[in-house]
């Protein structure tokens, strides 16, 4: 942990403890219809893992059973070796939608997920700064654009001190260019924390650009994953990156021989 006088200085510093995640055997099943099969699926402690696949392939059902909004039909979740039972503690799920609520200041909003509340305001502060948004503290959601709202949810799950962040293809509604200044934004913010997260995503570019490792879900399965060497920040442009890029591709699309 870490102690009084570096949350004098830094409310949020590096997270001391970054989570290792595992799924043994899991299962889900929605009436009779089996959407997740038996998944042996891990992310090593600060590891960004993203995972991509088609449409209903089960992606969204995965990210809610590692947070415990869902429980398993069988199977397990780990968290650090234990057991999950119930809604985690160290996970913080974004989503496509921020969430945030209307009537409170964006700062208020971000406030709301700092554990402790003597260092709320401070902690939001901090956490707005980190993303870019210190001076819309006092305003209303309503008023940012949809690219601020999302950099305002990320200062919540920044400011929750969450040890794994998953996220739901939490960029999807944003146009190409806030896009990929969110995606530099989660990087450096990762780089700087070393959080573990789960990242799901639709657009396979993002993925290569992001992830330690790229894990394709088919129909409930894991049906293919590798990892990303490629040194960071990632150059879009070159030869290897989009080498991998249409490798996953033409995975996704059944085409590889
Ligand atoms: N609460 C639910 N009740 C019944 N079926 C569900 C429920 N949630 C998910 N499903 C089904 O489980 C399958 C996987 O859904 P999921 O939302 O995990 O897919 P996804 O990979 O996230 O898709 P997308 O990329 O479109 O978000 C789908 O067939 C879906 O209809
Ligand atoms: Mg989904």
């Amino acid at each position: 942990m870490q102690n009084n006088t570096l949350l004098e200085e830094r409310p949020i510093a590096r997270t001391d403890k970054a989570v290792a995640v595992r799924t043994n055997a899991l299962s889900k099943e929605f009436n009779g219809r089996l959407v997740l099969h038996s998944l042996d699926f891990r992310v090593d402690p600060g590891e960004l893992v993203a995972v991509v696949g088609k449409s209903g392939c089960g992606k969204s059902t995965l990210l809610r059973l590692i947070c415990g909004l869902d429980k398993p039909s069988s199977g397990w979740v780990e968290v650090d070796g234990e057991r999950l039972n119930g809604l985690s503690r160290q996970a913080r799920l974004m989503f496509q939608d921020a969430a945030l609520l209307p009537w409170k200041s964006v700062k208020a909003n971000v406030a709301l997920a700092a554990p402790r509340k003597s260092l709320r305001d401070r902690v939001a502060e901090d956490a707005l700064q980190q993303v870019g948004l210190r001076d819309r503290a006092q305003e209303w959601p309503a008023i940012l654009s949809g690219g601020q709202r999302q950099r305002v949810a990320l200062a919540r799950a920044l400011a929750s001190d969450a040890n794994l962040l998953l996220f739901d293809e939490p960029l999807g509604a944003l146009d190409a260019l806030t896009r990929l200044e969110m995606q530099s934004l989660i990087e450096r913010l990762w780089l700087e924390r070393r959080f573990s997260a789960i990242l799901v995503t639709h657009d396979v570019e993002e993925a290569v650009a992001l992830a330690d490792r790229i894990l394709l879900m088919e129909a409930g399965r894991v049906t293919f994953q590798t990892a990303v060497s490629l040194e960071r920040p990632r150059d879009r442009a070159s030869a290897e990156f989009t080498s991998l890029k249409e490798t996953i591709l033409e995975r996704i699309l059944g085409r590889h021989v």
